[in-house]
């Protein structure tokens, strides 16, 4: 069969776009074979790697042989309000000395402010642990996520801060929630009958009077009534213008019974007011917070009529903890180790007096 000049064009160009055609589908296909391509040396790479084991936070270059020589901790004291203070001072200074760990102290002066550049120094020095007494409980958490940042510890002692708890280590301290409520509970016992109360309260935001503040709250009968309740800082040169501020505005014995005083300190402060004013040991029932030789002599004069213990010997603890996680052991460490602590009465003041270490 002849093919006309139009029909054999035609062939041609069927042939052509044909031809075409299977070219392009070549060319659509081979981007979808790549990946397979390159998948296979990844996996033959996860067969054959270990994955590497990850340090614990706050584990030192030594662990885990570290020992107290490899240690330089940070403590950004907040000051030397009270004999309480200066106990929990020396407590760090000579742990430090008989221990053998370096010690980076500071004095903050009540400052929340000098505290946190004092925490930024010891970041940028790169030391292994911080050991943080919180002046007060709030603004703490752009500097302890600092600490977190640089990968060191942070151990808050003595006093609470009101961050969230991923934010520092651990806590160790009082319970000053109990310590009010144990305070409360003896002017229960005093005056079933019911009274009234002033109250002498420590540093404004700390976590030590805000705990106090609701313990005793919380615990104290319904028939005492707390008439008035002013800051004296922790410290005696504030609380005595405070108690004479007290004096001239209530009749001591009349309008109110008793007293609630947040530290030993200011109670000394107080009595001062109070002697000055010619109320006599006896004539109030006073009970204070810490248990230092001081409330113990107050005790031992009759002004006190019970001392709850706040125990300020917290280096020991925090100094072992600081070593466990330099070792590596950060998961075994408690969150709240809280000081087992008693309350003190005047009958048996004279006798431990001499015992009392702070
Ligand atoms: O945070 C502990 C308190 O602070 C103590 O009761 C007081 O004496 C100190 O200043």
């Amino acid at each position: 069969m002849k093919l006309s000049k139009v029909t054999k064009v035609l062939v041609v160009v069927m042939v052509f776009a044909m031809m075409l055609t299977a070219c392009a589908t070549k060319a659509t296909e081979a981007p979808a074979a790549a990946p397979a391509a390159t998948e296979a040396p990844a996996a033959a790479a996860a067969e054959t790697e270990a994955p590497a084991a990850e340090a614990a936070f706050g584990q030192a270059d030594c662990a885990p042989n570290c020992s107290y020589a490899d240690m330089v901790m940070c403590f950004p004291q907040l000051g030397a309000e009270s004999d309480w203070r200066t106990a929990n001072t020396a407590s760090f200074k000579s742990e430090a000395e008989n221990l053998g760990f370096q010690l980076v102290f500071s004095d903050a002066q009540q400052k929340q402010e000098n505290q946190i550049s004092a925490v930024r120094a010891c970041i940028q020095q790169g030391v292994s642990v911080i050991a943080l007494p919180p002046v007060v409980e709030d603004g703490w958490d752009a500097v302890l996520t600092e600490a977190n940042n640089a990968g060191i510890p942070v151990i808050v002692v003595d006093r609470s801060v009101s961050a969230d708890e991923s934010l520092y280590m651990a806590h160790i301290g009082s319970d000053m929630f109990l310590e009010g409520q144990r305070a409360a509970e003896e002017f229960n016992k005093k005056f079933p009958e019911g009274a009234k109360v002033l109250e002498l309260s420590g540093t404004t935001g700390s976590g030590a009077a805000v705990g106090r503040a609701d313990g005793f709250r919380d615990a104290l009968a319904d028939n005492i009534e707390i008439i008035d309740s002013q800051t004296g800082n922790f410290t005696r040169a504030e609380a005595v213008p405070v108690m004479q501020a007290f004096l001239q505005k209530y009749k001591a014995g009349e309008d109110f019974q008793g007293i609630f005083i947040h530290n030993d300190d200011m109670g000394i402060g107080a009595i001062e007011a109070l002697k000055a004013a010619g109320v006599q040991p006896g004539d109030l029932f006073i009970v204070s917070v810490d248990g230092t030789r001081g409330g113990f002599q107050a005790m031992v004069d009759g002004w006190f009529q019970a001392d709850v213990e706040c125990n300020p010997l917290l280096a020991p603890q925090v100094a072992e903890m600081g070593l466990k996680i330099m070792n590596g052991d950060a998961a075994s460490v408690e969150k709240h180790t809280l000081t087992n602590e008693t309350v003190y009465y005047p009958e048996n003041a004279a006798e431990l007096l001499p015992t009392r270490q702070y």
